[in-house]
């Protein structure tokens, strides 16, 4: 997710089983084959041997434009580099990328997004798997299911499905049950996104989209046991008390640590607040916590408002304690 989930975050949210693969930010692709540079800022984790997040789980690489050309020629560096999957976006509703041709600009015509999947699954010859991830449509829900299918038969390994259209933007509700109209049509897996913020929304999402499989994206910043929670009843069908404010405050003071490594203060505390800003959406404590710190900008003074003691029960902080990321 751009601006948000960088190589740290991955690291960070992966610590935890749940998770079966990350997605980098995109790579932006305009015209031309961009540098190694741009790939490895992205993707740090094509240095190493695997593409993987310091517990093992897969990172795969974004791309996002519009010009098949240009998509294989940088599939094809991203594959010279190391890569193990590419996966394309077209979803990004932002009205910048949308008027330079990216992102969800191009569910207008569904042939655009095959020809895109293609040329970057042509390129890189099966050697990768190439994945993409579409919305409902764009200002309707008219084309979403031959977008899908044009995905599809450009080659795409499995689909992840937005249930929104780019107008609908972020705001609620996500449209699940379209999701699976798209499913019908496919033969290839198509994976549930959009509002799965707890584990009920996450049946719901399933048992409305028939999807096995669903993508988190805000929700594992507001709340980074979410996965494992998930995971944890899939396995036994119990259903774990929600992530207590200490859980949350620990994962926030540890992504602290790594990025004041290479980054200024100042920016490290903005980054907080920035994820500060989506937990609080779900969570009282952090939303009061957020309240007192939005001002603060010295990073030793908002980590020790995040630790702060909370009036969560003694029974919360056992439960933290012994889930302790
Ligand atoms: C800050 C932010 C950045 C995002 N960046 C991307 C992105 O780079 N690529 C992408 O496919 N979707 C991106 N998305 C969309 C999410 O992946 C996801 O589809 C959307 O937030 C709905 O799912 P959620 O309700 O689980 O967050 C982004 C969303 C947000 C809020």
């Amino acid at each position: 997710m751009e601006g948000v989930i960088d190589a740290v975050t991955r690291d960070l949210l992966t610590r935890e089983e749940g998770l079966d693969w990350t997605v980098t930010e995109f790579v932006r692709v305009v015209d031309a084959r961009l540098p190694p540079r741009v790939f490895y800022k992205h993707c740090p984790e094509l240095r190493q041997s695997c593409v993987v997040t310091p517990a093992g789980v897969p990172v795969h690489l974004q791309l996002l434009g519009s010009d098949p050309q240009a998509l294989a020629a940088n599939a094809r560096q991203a594959l010279a580099l190391g890569a193990t999957s590419l996966d394309l976006n077209f979803g990004c509703p932002a009205k910048t990328v949308n008027r330079h041709d990216g992102g969800a600009s191009l569910l207008r015509d569904p042939r655009r997004v095959e020809q895109a999947v293609a040329a970057v699954a042509g390129a890189v010859e099966d050697t990768i798997p190439v994945t993409a991830k579409i919305r409902l449509g764009f200002a309707d829900k008219q084309l979403g299911v031959a977008c899908a299918r044009a995905a599809e038969a450009g080659g795409a390994h499995h689909l992840v499905v937005h249930a929104r259209t780019r107008n609908e933007g972020y705001r609620p509700p996500a449209h699940w049950e379209w999701i699976a109209r798209i499913r019908a049509q496919l033969t290839i897996p198509v994976i549930a996104n959009g509002d799965i913020w707890c584990l009920a929304d996450y049946w719901k999402a399933r048992s409305l989209s028939g999807c096995e499989d669903v993508m988190l994206g805000r929700a594992v910043l507001a709340d980074p046991l979410l996965p494992y929670r998930i995971r944890h009843w899939q396995r036994t069908g119990e259903c774990l008390p929600d992530t207590v404010w200490q859980i949350r405050a620990d994962v926030l003071c540890r992504y602290a640590d790594y990025q004041r490594r290479n980054l200024p203060e100042k920016v490290v505390v903005s980054l907080l607040k920035q994820w500060l800003n989506i937990m609080r959406g779900r969570d009282a404590e952090a939303a009061r916590r957020f309240a007192t710190l939005r001002r603060e900008t010295r990073l030793e003074a908002f980590l020790a408002g995040l630790q702060a003691p909370c009036r969560e029960s003694p029974q919360a902080h056992h439960e933290a304690a012994t889930l302790a990321v």
